[in-house]
């Protein structure tokens, strides 16, 4: 089986790109199932920088198919825009298509964003302010406008009255100021007129791909705990970043996929507000977040930095099936005299074993650390596991063990061939 689906296994910003682009470059097919402008990353190739927030990697490759899967939420605008980006830097892209089912991000989704980021005070969750959360509430509401009606010049302009009528009344209630249907319509039908030949039915593409044993490889957006029904609500993105969101976003089922790669940092970050037990608010946190570079590619919000959580990660590794980990990131460690990491939580209910799904509970739990002794070498010179001295690969034989899935590939700096393939029989 050559599907393979690349997910975050922590809260996002795993640095998935360097792995996507790679494996992007081997596959048929590139299909990206769930999110959509609030997720980013950067890749470098060939002296050129690319910043991506909605198209697959696989665009770099001509004779790859990028698929925007039905799962994603499209602000058409910020597409066009990367899309012409991308092209400036290098004329000759791969094939583009985007499922009719997939939802559209409008101007009013942004303000509502905002709004309701307002509105929850205290409680803020530190969103994106992409629209995504609002454009999903209308997914779920059964109002949103899909792709296929968007690039319909005979339905969409229906459709956008029916639903600007409701979106003017609620930001109303907000205090703001109504949208004008005739602004977004004309500006709006322009960008669809654009987009219309790209949107095309994807499930039996990607089915087909899928059966004639194809390299499909899904890219995952964010981090497992940051979906919506698994993570750690309500801190968390609208949409399914986890494995299972490969499936839902894009119209295969589980016994197609192959592979699970659990891409994951040698140590945690978050974006946004929400409980994070393994979180250093001291010097450890900041150096890390200097030597990392923890600062975030759709935001530039400086992350919160804290030691591995091997809980979340094995809670991680079961959630997604995850078969092989990827770690990235170690090299960011070296210097530290010792590395933590968490093995359970002490909570005023006794320890536990795994995230609480009670974000209350959740809330109030402490990491039990194992401690580790560190490595002064930089390690990105590194090509082969006996490169690695000793104590770094203590750490990751720990890791393997906590979590009973293999490392199957290391990253240890963010070109291409500052990586070690350990097991490339899990990749495809
Ligand atoms: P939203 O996805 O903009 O609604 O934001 C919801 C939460 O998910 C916030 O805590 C964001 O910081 C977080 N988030 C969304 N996208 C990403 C990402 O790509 N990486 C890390 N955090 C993200």
């Amino acid at each position: 089986m050559s599907a393979t689906v690349v997910i975050g296994a922590q809260w996002g910003d795993e640095a998935k790109g360097k792995l996507v682009h790679v494996l992007g470059s081997q596959a048929d097919v590139v299909v990206r199932y769930s999110g959509g402008n609030n997720a980013g990353h950067t890749v470098v190739t060939d002296g050129q920088e690319y910043k991506f927030h909605l198209l697959p990697v696989g665009i770099l490759h001509p004779l790859t198919t990028s698929i925007i899967g039905s799962g994603m939420v499209v602000c058409p605008k910020e597409l066009l825009k990367e899309l012409d980006e991308t092209r400036k830097k290098q004329p000759e892209l791969g094939k583009l298509l985007i499922s009719p089912a997939a939802h559209v991000v409008f101007p009013y989704h942004r303000l509502l964003d905002k709004l309701e980021e307002e509105a929850r005070g205290s409680n803020r969750i530190g969103t994106t302010e992409r629209g995504i959360g609002p454009a999903y509430q209308d997914k779920i509401a059964r109002i949103g406008i899909r792709m296929g009606e968007f690039v319909q010049p005979e339905l969409f302009p229906a459709r956008l009255k029916e639903v600007l009528s409701v979106k003017n009344q609620i930001l109303k209630v907000y205090g703001s100021e109504p949208f004008d249907y005739n602004e977004i319509l004309n500006e709006y039908s322009q960008y669809a007129s654009q987009l219309a030949k790209y949107v095309q039915d994807t499930d039996p593409i990607i089915q087909d791909a899928v059966e004639a044993n194809d390299k499909v490889l899904f890219e995952g957006a964010q981090g497992s705990f940051l979906d919506i029904d698994a993570g750690t609500y309500p801190y968390v993105t609208s949409s399914h970043p986890t494995s299972a969101g490969a499936c839902l976003g894009t119209g295969i089922g589980p016994r197609a996929i192959g592979h699970v790669l659990g891409v994951c940092k040698a140590y945690t970050t978050r974006v946004g507000a929400g409980p994070f037990p393994t979180e250093l608010l001291d010097d450890v946190g900041e150096t890390i977040r200097q030597v990392g570079h923890e600062f975030g590619t759709t935001t530039g919000r400086p992350r919160r930095c804290g030691w591995l959580d091997l809980v979340q990660l094995r809670q991680s590794c079961r959630l997604n099936s995850i078969t092989g980990l990827v770690l990235t990131r170690l090299d960011v460690l070296s210097g530290l005299s010792e590395v933590k990491a968490a093995v359970e939580y002490s909570s005023p209910r006794g320890n536990v074993h795994s995230i609480p799904m009670n974000l209350h509970d959740f809330a109030q739990v402490s990491p039990v650390y194992k401690s580790f002794e560190g490595w002064d070498q930089d390690l990105r010179s590194a090509r082969k596991l006996s490169d690695l001295p000793p104590a770094a690969r203590n750490y990751m034989k720990f890791i393997e063990e906590f979590t009973k899935t293999p490392i199957a590939v290391l990253s240890i700096g963010p070109d291409r061939d500052e990586t070690i393939v350990i097991h490339e029989n899990l990749i495809w």
